[in-house]
């Protein structure tokens, strides 16, 4: 199978903007050097130019044929060069500049030569050379030759004198390569030194301009960090001032986030504040409960039992009422309590025996299930954890109720205590049906049961495991369940006493 290409990580802005600038200054650099050496090259062209000019008249009075142009190099009226014109006698002339070529055609044959830079001699042209040369006759202003080889370019200039003799003279464009050629390598040295340069002061100041931004980002991770899902947080976490002037885009990210942190800070406190209140009304109402449960369970079984003659109906009613306030009662004592570890209220911390705590806890369920087999496992040494006793007790209490009441009668409940490290272990085992599958994920949340249960009418209300959780949280314990078919089993820790408490 080919493998899919990762796509490529994207460029920091540090990185895009540091190469922006390297590659803007690239370029001015390349357009400057371009046009510099252009500039030079054509200026020292027309410097060469000129001095090609004068070349051309000194050759015109060493030839002696004038050239007629009214200054005062070879306007000499008459013929002063008696010989034969040649190349040679251009080349020979007095004050020729060195590298001069020449070449003179006098109405029937061409002799060409060139003085050597070096050496000072004079050399000729090849024939290939000579006819470059000669294309060029019907050129009135001074061009550029390429003769190859060794002579390269020449800037070359053709006159014809009033006798008829044409003749060419040419001088070497080395010079203007060379210097146009060091020029461009100087351009380019100094451009590179300053690319250079500017990328590292471009990183350094991007770098320097991003700071605030990282400290924002900081910020904002900080933040995500903070567990706030429940209870009380406090989202003190800023952006500091520096980084929230709105002037900057920095700063207006910073600021912004800071506002969104205020914002998100007075929801979680009036979330927070809710919350409180829905609590206390809880506790509250649960609390206000108790007093006209109690009177009602108390005038039932007072009229129940008042030895008057009711009809059997009536004392059937009567019996519901009473048994129904039982039940009430149990709730709003259940609510009560999940309410007040709710707000977090301080739990007694003493020394409790849980070795007769489960002594007492399976003795009542005995009796409360006479039907179950109960068996108790107890270590040698009696293990005590630190917590409130009565919260304990009703720990246990729920975990033998839910073995006895979720559970077919003959079932067999183990109630096992170890001590593992530091922790007191405490462990439910029965043989029943096991936990339903559809309370598995919400089994320790109030009013979570499971529906056979419910029809069994068995007064079940789903806040028994609620309790426990929460109870045992409170003493910082852990309560885990492990339930299969046949095999139920909850787990209990607790932190042990140590001799120090
Ligand atoms: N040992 C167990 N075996 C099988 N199912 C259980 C066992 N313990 C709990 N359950 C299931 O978990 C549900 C929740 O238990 P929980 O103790 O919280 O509530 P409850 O027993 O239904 O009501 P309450 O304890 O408030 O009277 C139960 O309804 C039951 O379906
Ligand atoms: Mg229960």
């Amino acid at each position: 199978m080919p493998r899919r290409r990762q796509p490529r990580a994207p460029w920091t802005l540090q990185r895009r903007l540091v190469l922006t600038v390297v590659a803007l200054l690239a370029l001015v650099s390349i357009t400057i050097g371009a046009v510099s050496v252009v500039i030079l090259r054509a200026s020292l062209i027309d410097r060469l130019d000129v001095q090609l000019a004068s070349a051309v008249e000194r050759s015109g009075a060493v030839l002696g044929i004038g050239d007629n142009d009214g200054d005062r190099f070879g306007d000499i009226p008459g013929n002063t060069f008696f010989g034969t014109p040649t190349a040679d006698s251009i080349l020979g002339g007095p004050a020729q500049p060195p590298g001069l070529l020449a070449l003179v055609y006098d109405g029937s044959s061409i002799t060409t030569g060139y003085t050597d830079d070096q050496s000072g001699a004079i050399e000729q042209l090849s024939s290939d050379q000579v006819q470059l040369l000669a294309d060029q006759v019907n050129q009135s202003a001074a061009v550029t030759v390429n003769l190859g080889g060794e002579l390269g370019e020449y800037r070359v200039q053709v006159q014809t004198s009033r006798t008829g003799i044409v003749y060419l003279v040419g001088l070497p464009l080395s010079g203007v390569a060379a210097t146009a050629a060091q020029l461009a390598l100087i351009i380019t040295l100094v451009s590179l030194a300053g690319l250079v340069v500017v990328a590292i002061i471009a990183a350094w100041v991007v770098r320097l301009a991003l700071r605030p931004l990282q400290r924002v980002t900081a910020t904002a991770t900080r933040v995500a960090q903070l567990p706030l899902d429940r209870g009380e947080v406090s989202l003190d976490d800023r952006v500091p001032t520096g980084d929230t002037d709105p002037r900057t885009e920095v700063g207006r990210v910073g600021a912004a986030l800071n506002r969104m942190l205020d914002h998100v800070d007075l929801a979680l406190e009036a979330r927070q504040a809710s919350e409180r209140k829905v609590r206390q009304f809880v506790a509250d109402a649960s609390h206000e409960l108790r007093t006209p449960l109690a009177s009602i369970r108390g005038y039932s079984e007072l009229t129940r039992r008042s030895g008057q003659q009711l009809p059997p109906d009536a004392i059937h009613a009567l019996g519901r009422i009473e048994s129904e306030s039982v039940r009430m009662t149990g709730l709003v004592e259940d609510l009560l309590l999940l309410a007040r570890l709710d707000e977090g209220r301080e739990l007694e911390r003493q020394p409790v025996d849980l070795t007769m705590l489960l002594v007492d806890a399976v003795s009542d369920a005995h009796a409360a299930g006479p039907d179950h087999v109960w068996n108790l496992e107890l270590p040698d040494e009696p293990i005590e954890a630190i917590g409130d006793e009565p919260r304990l007790r009703q720990v246990v209490t729920n975990l033998l109720a839910n073995a006895r009441v979720h559970t077919d009668a003959g079932s067999e409940v183990v109630v096992a205590l170890t001590a593992v490290g530091d922790r007191a272990v405490i462990t439910v085992t029965d043989n029943g049906p096991g936990i339903p599958e559809s309370l598995a994920d919400t089994l320790f949340e109030r009013f979570a049961r499971g529906d056979s249960s419910r029809f069994r009418g068995t007064g079940s209300t789903g806040l028994g495991l609620a309790i426990v959780a929460a109870v045992v949280a409170a003493h910082h314990g852990e309560v885990t369940v492990d339930s299969e078919p046949g095999h139920t089993r909850f787990r209990v820790e607790l932190p042990i006493a140590t001799d120090q408490v």
